[in-house]
């Protein structure tokens, strides 16, 4: 049988900080295009991580919120403004001056800012030069799979409704969901409840409410969805080294729908109504 629960009060947000939420979506959005003339053949990963960092911090007076994160046990904190995924790198991709972008790579940005305490969290595919019809159809299925999940999205769905609408498309599509990460509530947390599974089950996992805010960001891989971290303790790559493709967005749950905090002016949302 199917199961699903209520989230706890702290989850919901308030106007005010939906407010806030959308100015930080709106800039860690802003972050993604600002990016895109900077991405060609010839430039390093830690030289678009420069450009980001000093953009956060000089232009937007906001904080990287990835630099100086995640310290663990055997980890040391992230020590970067942005993620560089590569290729078969599937997240968590550290800036390098020896990675130097070729004509043909797939690279995945992932940008997450702190304004006024709040955070917005973001990533998408950029293509160098041109790749192959394979990589091209792989970020195309990684953004549609978000968008679908994202459509899931109301108050009295469920999480596993998101999941499962997910994985539903991507198979029928031949590539596989990776399983080991996931969306996350956001807010004055970075990665809060509830984790948000891209793949799974539909009416199972918490039920939606206005004023929720989390984040849908499928990884998708070309191969199998099994993964493997690096010895640095933040690369993840395929298993099978075959590529992988993210998108993600930030969003709140609204009185009928959703709203996409970080949308940027490139994307068609006019499947979503707010
Ligand atoms: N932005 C990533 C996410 O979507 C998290 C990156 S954590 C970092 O949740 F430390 F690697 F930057
Ligand atoms: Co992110
Ligand atoms: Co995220």
């Amino acid at each position: 049988m199917n199961s699903t629960y209520q989230a706890p009060r702290r989850l919901i947000k308030t106007a005010d900080e939906i407010e806030k939420m959308r100015v930080a979506g709106k800039l860690a959005a802003e972050i993604l295009d600002m990016i895109k003339p900077h991405i060609k053949a010839g430039v390093s990963t830690l030289e678009l991580d420069t450009i980001c960092h000093d953009y956060i911090v000089n232009t937007q007076n906001a904080i990287p919120a990835c630099l100086g994160y995640g310290a663990a046990p055997g980890r040391n904190a992230f020590q970067h403004t942005i993620c560089t995924s590569v290729n078969h790198v599937v997240c968590h991709g550290i800036p390098s001056e020896s990675k130097i972008l070729k004509n043909g790579d797939i690279l995945n940005i992932d940008v997450t800012v702190i304004k006024d305490g709040y955070h917005g969290d973001t990533n998408m595919m950029y293509v160098i030069g041109e790749t192959s019809i394979l990589a091209n159809r792989l970020c195309n299925v990684a953004q549609e799979a978000m968008y679908r999940g994202i459509a899931t999205v109301k108050p009295g769905s469920s999480i596993g409704d998101i999941g499962h609408a997910i994985q539903k498309y991507v198979e029928s599509e031949r590539f596989s969901v990776v399983r080991e990460y996931c969306g996350h509530g956001i807010g004055t947390v970075f990665h809060d409840e509830p984790q948000v599974l891209h793949y799974g089950q539909a009416d199972t996992g918490m039920i939606l409410e206005e004023g929720m805010t989390f984040t849908i960001e499928p990884m998708v891989n070309a191969g199998v969805w099994q993964t493997r971290l690096m010895g640095d303790k933040w690369t993840v790559v395929t298993k099978d080294h075959k590529l992988s493709a993210q998108y993600e967005h930030t969003l709140v749950v609204t009185a009928t729908g959703v709203e996409i905090l970080t949308a940027r002016p490139d994307e068609d949302l006019s499947r979503f109504t707010a």
